[in-house]
């Protein structure tokens, strides 16, 4: 008996340059509860680059508070390190520029590379790049902070970034973007 082939495709199908309208049985549900997605352009004013101590900034671009979930964009500015933290969720990480990695691992990571980090994990983020480093992170859950002598600091979660992102807004006559918010 010769096995079933199950019909599939190598590609999307991409001959059409249009909107296409697809079959939905539930458009109605769809557009009543579904959300509209986002969309987070280039400039400051989309989103500015909060400084994170002396070193370092972030540009935000996500706020998921009913999930714990956020998206930005980690700069460290030149070589240096962000500190000792462990993990309360998951964290998915790609390197735009420069280099960073955790004094804890025997790896480096470039532009393109990608990062996937747990719940438990603990380490020591660096950059020894001169130019540090851009990191794109889309974190879920909390991240705690430790000082050198592993003395706990300050936990980290959503409502975090969103102080950290509106404080920085209102003491700077930036308007808040909604866009951010999920
Ligand atoms: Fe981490």
């Amino acid at each position: 008996m010769s096995a079933v082939k199950i019909p599939g495709i190598s590609a999307p199908p991409s001959t059409a340059y249009k909107i296409v309208d697809v079959p939905e049985n539930y458009r109605d549900v769809i557009q009543r509860h579904g959300l509209p997605g986002t969309f987070v352009g280039p400039s400051l004013e989309e989103s500015p680059w909060v400084p994170f101590g002396e070193k370092a900034a972030i540009r935000h671009l996500a706020f998921d508070p009913r999930n714990n979930t956020f998206g930005n964009i980690l700069w460290i500015k030149k070589a240096g390190v962000i500190g000792t933290h462990k993990h309360r969720g998951t964290v998915v990480m790609v390197c735009l520029e420069g280099s960073a990695r955790y004094l804890e691992y025997d790896w480096v990571a470039g532009p393109g590379d990608f990062i996937y980090e747990t719940p438990g994990l603990v380490h020591t983020l660096v950059s020894d790049h001169p130019e540090g480093c851009k990191l794109f992170g889309w974190l879920h859950g909390a991240t705690e902070f430790y000082d050198e002598q592993g003395k706990f600091i300050e936990t980290l979660d959503v409502w975090w970034f969103i102080n950290h992102y509106e404080t920085y807004c209102r003491e700077n006559g930036i308007p808040i973007n909604k866009q951010l918010y999920l």
